[in-house]
């Protein structure tokens, strides 16, 4: 018996997309062109090192998407001490990176994955790419996928048990950032945790779970396996 068309449909390791792949593109040919320059013409000093920066920081960007990245989420995820019951919402899902490998952890839980699902980033960015990632990842009888706004989530006050996120930088508003961390803190149960990936407006973060009467708010050192390097926001709501 032929088993492999079968075979074939599975695909092999899930695929998480590379992050701000505009940004990366833009630097690598600005990096490798400013290269060229001074290779043909003549090797400004200036020239040389401002095409050395930016072709390394596209290649770290590359390295975080496929490798960094994958690091800092069972970081955070080891923070959560699972059940294997729970209710797990992740906000800004994309690909699945988190939602996907919070479902790992569960027996008869459940993960909720919502997105606006930008075109920009990360690349490949749909519904059908994170359906099929669940699928090499062998966790989609435990994932619903939903499409939705983070600063208005269209779920009911302490629906679940983690909130996780790795997304709420992508909001370009402080207002819209802070509007969707009260939203995450709303859905969370009592006794629930809120774990946040950020690199940027992780300090906002704090002061805004704090202001919602969450318990045990903290703000991790700088982590560099990912780049820009990242901070994990924990939090958990009292009981
Ligand atoms: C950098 S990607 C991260 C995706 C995924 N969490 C990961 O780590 O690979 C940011 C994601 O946030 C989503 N997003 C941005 N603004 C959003 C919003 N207001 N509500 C829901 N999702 C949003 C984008 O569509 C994108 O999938």
């Amino acid at each position: 018996m032929d088993h492999a068309p079968a075979l074939a449909a599975r695909p092999a390791r899930a695929d998480y997309g590379l992050d701000a792949p505009g940004v990366v593109r833009a630097l690598a040919i600005a990096g490798i062109l400013c290269l060229l320059v001074a290779a043909i013409f003549r090797p400004v000093r200036i020239v040389v090192v401002a095409g050395a920066l930016m072709v390394g920081e596209a290649a770290l960007m590359t390295w975080s998407s496929r490798r960094g990245k994958l690091r800092a989420r069972e970081r955070l995820l080891d923070l959560v001490p699972w059940r294997g019951d729970e209710r797990v919402l992740d906000i800004g899902c994309g690909r699945g990176l988190l939602l996907l490998g919070a479902a790992r952890r569960l027996r008869s839980g459940r993960a909720i994955g919502v997105d606006l699902w930008q075109a920009r980033d990360p690349s490949g960015n749909a519904i059908e790419a994170t359906l099929a990632n669940a699928d090499a990842e062998g966790v989609r009888d435990r994932v619903e996928l939903r499409t939705g706004d983070a600063c208005h989530l269209d779920f009911p006050d302490a629906a679940f048990d983690v909130v996780t996120s790795l997304a709420i930088q992508n909001i370009p508003s402080a207002e819209g950032r802070e509007r969707a961390v009260r939203e995450a803190a709303r859905v969370l149960r009592p006794g629930g945790r809120l774990m946040i990936l950020d690199s940027r407006h992780s300090a906002a973060y704090v002061r805004t779970l704090r202001s919602c009467g969450l318990a045990c708010v903290r703000r991790s050192r700088l982590h560099f396996d990912m780049f820009p390097p990242v901070r994990i926001v924990s939090a958990r709501k009292a009981c």
